[in-house]
């Protein structure tokens, strides 16, 4: 089936087979590795990207199932001349990651909180982490990160 959706501001149209789940297409057919697969059943949350603006498990989802839709995966996040976005930032600034295995989906999460809830109590943020795994950091440091972005996102917003 043909899929026709846009991939970080992209217009893309591939040709899939119905089973395929959107983070094998993201990753094998249009080359975004940066998003991740871990448990393939929806429990790491590694394979997190946003579809229409809300974040989504691509393991769990059909590529056939994006048509139409606007996907943002973590390599859309910097700004087009490649400065790292705040919440990129802020995990590079507070210990948020050490591997970097769970950070692309960390990143979708967090940033798909900051939309909606700014900016978020220091619980929310653990609340709405808590479907992440992270073998790595501990969590407190991730925690951080999305403390401080929110802080950062919310004072630019104010300066408007
Ligand atoms: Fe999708 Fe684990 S790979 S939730
Ligand atoms: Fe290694 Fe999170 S930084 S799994």
């Amino acid at each position: 089936m043909r899929v026709e959706f846009t991939v970080n501001g992209r217009r893309e149209s591939v040709d899939v087979e119905p089973r395929r789940t959107l983070a094998d297409v993201l990753r094998e057919e249009l080359g975004l590795t940066g998003t991740h697969l871990g448990c393939e059943h929806g429990v790491c949350g590694v394979c997190t990207v946003l579809v229409d603006g809300g974040a989504v498990r691509a393991c769990l989802m059909f590529a056939v199932q994006a048509d139409g839709s606007s996907v943002t995966t973590v390599e859309g996040m910097a700004a087009e001349d490649g400065a790292m976005h705040p919440l990129q930032r802020a995990f590079c600034d507070h210990h948020g990651l050490q591997c970097g295995f769970c950070t692309p989906g960390m990143l979708m999460s967090a940033l798909d909180l900051l939309h909606r809830v700014p900016p978020p109590s220091r619980q929310h943020i653990r609340e709405e982490l808590s479907g992440n795994i992270c073998r790595c950091t501990g969590y407190s440091g991730i925690v951080d990160a999305v403390e401080a972005a929110a802080r950062e996102l919310n004072s630019l917003s104010e300066a408007d």
